[in-house]
């Protein structure tokens, strides 16, 4: 596995390699590697001859007072795990690497930036989309993969590729779990023991709601039960079913859903997902 930390050495390296008829596809991370992440690294292994990994904890994307100082650093571990999966390349690219000119972007989010994650943390998704573009531009990938467990980062994502008209093929991953059902997380390394054996409730109470919804309750009965459960043992940020293709309210016609949340749990935010069918009613 090569280690880059200067984009221009990468874009020499990445050059050749294009040259020669390889396709790239790039996995942008900020470290504290877990199975989630690599099965992003497996499917990339899947579309493309060469594999791009990145290590970078994007500053712009955390709001004064969350966890940037904190976030977790298991580089030493993040590398025998990518060389175990045979990754081409790791980047990792310094804070002045990626924003020569200064942190301010020039790519606003809009509007469905601002919902769900996004009303709680107000800047978060300018960060990602931010530092995702500047990527982009240096690896100039075939193929990017992201998880679906930052859906709403997926959605922003796949939106920014199609604004800006770029060729870029992006593909995602189921999110992967514990056995426990619990979503992996690099931020679940904070929760102390005892609430790692609550954590698990999150997910059992987003599959509840699912069920329940397929047994005819409906989507506001569904969401205020589901909230009380969780607020027995969470702090509900928000808990909201959706049309999964878009994000917004359901129809009549909705088929794909997408039942989001975000909960707070002794200084840890943890967020989740489940997305199902249902047939046209
Ligand atoms: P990070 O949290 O390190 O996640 C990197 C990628 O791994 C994202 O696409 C995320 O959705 C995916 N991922 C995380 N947990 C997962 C799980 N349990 N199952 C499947 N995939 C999972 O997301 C970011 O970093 C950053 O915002 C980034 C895109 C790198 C921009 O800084």
């Amino acid at each position: 596995m090569k280690i880059f930390e200067k984009k221009k050495d990468l874009e020499l390296f990445l050059d050749t390699l294009r040259e020669k008829g390889n396709d790239i596809a790039f996995v942008p991370t900020m470290g504290g590697l877990h199975d989630g992440h690599l099965s992003l690294v497996d499917k990339a292994k899947e579309l493309a001859q060469i594999v791009v990994v990145s290590i970078f904890v994007n500053p712009t994307q955390f709001a004064r007072g969350e966890d940037f100082d904190d976030y977790p650093n298991t580089f030493e571990a993040d590398k025998l795990l990518l060389e175990s999966k045979n990754v081409d390349v790791l980047f990792l690219p310094s804070k002045e690497e990626i924003y020569p000119h200064g942190t301010k972007s020039d790519y606003q989010v809009g509007a469905i930036g601002q919902i769900l994650c996004g009303a709680f943390r107000p800047t978060h998704f300018d960060g990602v989309a931010q530092v995702v573009k500047r990527f982009f531009e240096i690896v100039e990938p075939n193929f990017a993969v992201f998880g679906e467990k930052d859906y709403q980062q997926l959605q922003i994502i796949k939106s920014l590729v199609k604004n800006l008209n770029l060729s870029i093929n992006i593909q995602s991953m189921p999110t992967q779990r514990e056995q426990d059902g619990l979503a992996m997380s690099t931020r679940n390394q904070y929760l102390s023991d005892s609430n790692r054996e609550i954590a698990p409730l999150f997910y059992s109470a987003l599959k509840d709601a699912k069920n329940e919804i397929l047994e005819g309750k409906t989507i506001s009965d569904a969401i205020k039960d589901t909230k009380n459960k969780l607020s027995k043992s969470f702090e509900v940020e928000y808990l909201e079913v959706l049309d999964a293709n878009n994000l917004t309210q359901i129809e009549t016609k909705t088929s794909e859903i997408i039942i989001i949340s975000a909960i707070r749990f002794g200084g840890t935010r943890l967020i989740d997902n489940l997305i199902f069918r249902r047939k046209n009613v």
